[in-house]
């Protein structure tokens, strides 16, 4: 390609990016606050992108929540964001049914995505291969409201029929695709993305190497 249509092609790229970035900007951070600790840049912050149907994402989870409670509200925070891989069956509607949750109850929605993780098979592969999309939608509700209770049933059901749930799982999806998130888990630490290492899951030591240098106060600042 010759140089003034790298040019063009690049422009074009910025301007759309640009264009579309305004309209999907939501009112609020996305994410599930853990814990409703303030996310602030008094702490070290750190997020993680999960699909509620990866089992890598599962695996994750422990030692990540061990390390966030050693450490203690204002020292971490964390915010969960929903990343739904196209290549996972039902990873858009059990994001969904997190986003439903959150606006109701943060904690509960903590609670229904451990729940989710805890019985992944349900919702994966040849389970529901079979299943049409409606009954898997009436699946996930039957398994959110047995998980966090049935007052909760009607909320979850008028939740899946309200589009800005939809759109919110959405922007999530498109926030994590700006940052870059292309696999599970995916993290970041003050804004700052953990190499990803599939092979290599992060396990309790592992956090306390990332966070323990940060919890110290940083007096040389020629580093
Ligand atoms: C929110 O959810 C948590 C966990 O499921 C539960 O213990 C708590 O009672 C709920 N709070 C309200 C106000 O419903
Ligand atoms: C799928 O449905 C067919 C026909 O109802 C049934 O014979 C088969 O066992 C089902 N497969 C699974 C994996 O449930
Ligand atoms: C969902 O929306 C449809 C049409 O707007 C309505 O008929 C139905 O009763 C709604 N269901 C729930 C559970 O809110």
């Amino acid at each position: 390609m010759s140089n003034p249509t790298i040019f063009l092609l690049t422009f074009m790229l910025i301007l759309t990016l640009l264009v579309r970035s305004h309209s999907i900007i939501p009112s609020r951070y996305d994410g599930f606050v853990y814990r409703k600790r303030a996310a602030s840049t008094a702490t070290v912050l750190i997020e993680a992108f999960y699909d509620p149907v990866c089992p890598d994402s599962r695996d994750s989870w422990a030692p990540l929540k061990q390390a966030v409670d050693h450490y203690g509200p204002t020292v971490v925070s964390l915010i969960v964001h929903t990343f739904p891989l196209p290549y996972h069956d039902n990873a858009f509607v059990t994001s969904q049914a997190l986003h439903i949750v959150n606006e109701l109850n943060t904690s509960a929605a903590y609670h229904l995505m451990s729940a989710f993780f805890k019985h992944q098979e349900r919702f994966y592969g040849a389970q529901t291969s079979n299943l049409s999309r409606e009954v898997v939608l009436d699946e996930v509700i039957d398994f959110a409201t047995s998980t966090l209770g049935n007052s909760m049933q009607s909320a979850i059901k008028s939740g899946f029929n309200d589009s800005r749930t939809n759109i919110k799982t959405r922007v999530s999806f498109k926030y994590g695709c700006s940052r870059g998130v292309y696999g599970m888990p995916f993290f970041f630490v003050n804004g700052f993305v953990i190499p990803f290492d599939d092979s290599k899951p992060i396990d309790y030591n592992g956090w306390k190497k990332i966070i323990d240098p940060l919890t110290i106060k940083q007096h040389n600042l020629s580093n």
